[in-house]
């Protein structure tokens, strides 16, 4: 059988996002509803089950691991799991372990997430002001997430913010937040709202808010030079001339990136999702736990992979009439 994974488009999947929990400390209003149903604990994979499905994909050619949730540090003893991690690492078959993270937990993890081999961190932040912070979260404090994000730069980590576009709630905070990022040196980068799980409620904190309006906004107050670049993700990038800061941005409803996707994503109870923005999955924990050797599941992975569709399909007009995805970002880690 092939080494590698191959998709039926001649993508090689290189990256796997890996949730590890459902759960979160705090209910972001376009994420989670407010009163959420996570899963009984005894159906997510255990900490050894997802050592082993992370290295049997490592044994297939992904380098580069993202660890999401929910929020990956309010797993019980996920440490372990990140311990294991540096094993693949160190033998060079991993080329990055990393996170995202909503930062609440960053203070007490940051040091033993570097000492694991992690280098960079990826931290959800939308606003700078405690009231609004506390609004979208619905009970997050900020000074906690701030105290994250310092102690994750002291430790040596690079800290990148993902920031969600939404229109009436951080617009009037571009510039702030913009120089805010450059005056730590972190990139930063936007993300239109994407029409997932309940969104009823971000109406009334934010709507959509375009990201060409963002570009436009910035463009009146820096000089954009287009960067050439793509990391593999679904960012598209601008250098801001006047700071030299990158700003990204992540435009989910346009195809721009499908056609270069190197990703598929397993949720924490070992479902892997070919796409974001489809339904089609695999079950992966059945072949896990039916045989101690890796032959069923990696026999299982590859058939996963081989109906990975071409580009995913969402749609905001279809949001009124038969309801947008049913699936919660927490499910597939984003
Ligand atoms: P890098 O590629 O390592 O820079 O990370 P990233 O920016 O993809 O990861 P992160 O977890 O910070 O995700 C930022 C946002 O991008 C989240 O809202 C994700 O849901 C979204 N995103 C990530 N991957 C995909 C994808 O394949 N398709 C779509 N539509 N959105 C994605
Ligand atoms: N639309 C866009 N981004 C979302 N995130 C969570 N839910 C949504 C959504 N409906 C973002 C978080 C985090 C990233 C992993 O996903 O803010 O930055
Ligand atoms: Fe938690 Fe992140 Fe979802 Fe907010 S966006 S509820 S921090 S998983």
């Amino acid at each position: 059988m092939e080494p590698r994974l191959i998709d039926p488009f001649a993508r090689a999947i290189t990256y796997l996002r890996v949730s590890v929990t459902d759960r979160c400390d705090f209910r972001c209003v376009y994420c989670m509803s407010e009163n959420m149903t996570f899963l009984p604990k005894k159906e997510l994979l255990t900490l050894e089950e997802l050592d082993r499905m992370c290295s049997a994909f490592v044994g297939l050619g992904v380098e580069k691991l993202r660890i999401t949730g929910g929020e990956p540090l309010v797993r019980k003893g996920i440490m372990t799991f990140f311990d294991g991690m540096t094993r693949h690492l160190e033998s060079g078959a991993l080329k990055e372990l990393t996170l995202t993270s909503n930062g609440s937990q960053l203070a007490r993890f940051a040091d033993d997430l570097y000492a694991a081999g992690v280098r960079r961190v990826n931290v959800s932040l939308d606003t700078l002001d405690d009231e609004k912070f506390a609004r979208v979260t619905r009970w997050g404090r900020l000074p906690q997430v701030l105290k994250g994000i310092d102690a994750a730069q002291k430790a040596g980590l690079r800290v990148k913010i993902n920031a969600v576009a939404l229109k009436g709630f951080n617009e009037e905070e571009l510039l702030e937040i913009t120089e805010w990022c450059a005056s730590r040196d972190m990139d930063l980068t936007w993300i239109e709202v994407m029409p997932m799980g309940d969104m009823g409620e971000t109406d009334r904190v934010g709507q959509f808010w375009s990201l060409d309006d963002v570009r436009a906004q910035l463009a009146q107050h820096y000089t954009l030079t287009d960067l050439a670049e793509r990391t593999g993700g679904p960012a598209r990038y601008v250098q801001l001339n006047e700071t030299g800061q990158k700003i990204g941005f992540i435009t989910p409803l346009s195809h721009n990136f499908c056609e270069s996707c190197n990703r598929v994503r397993m949720t924490c109870t070992g479902e892997l999702y070919m796409c974001l923005g489809q339904e089609d999955m695999a079950d992966l924990r059945e072949p896990l736990r039916s045989s101690e050797s890796d032959g069923p599941l990696i026999e299982a992975i590859h058939k996963a992979i081989g109906l990975k569709p071409k580009g995913h399909d969402f749609d905001y007009s279809r949001q009124q009439a038969d309801g947008q995805m049913s699936r919660h970002m927490s499910h597939t880690g984003g």
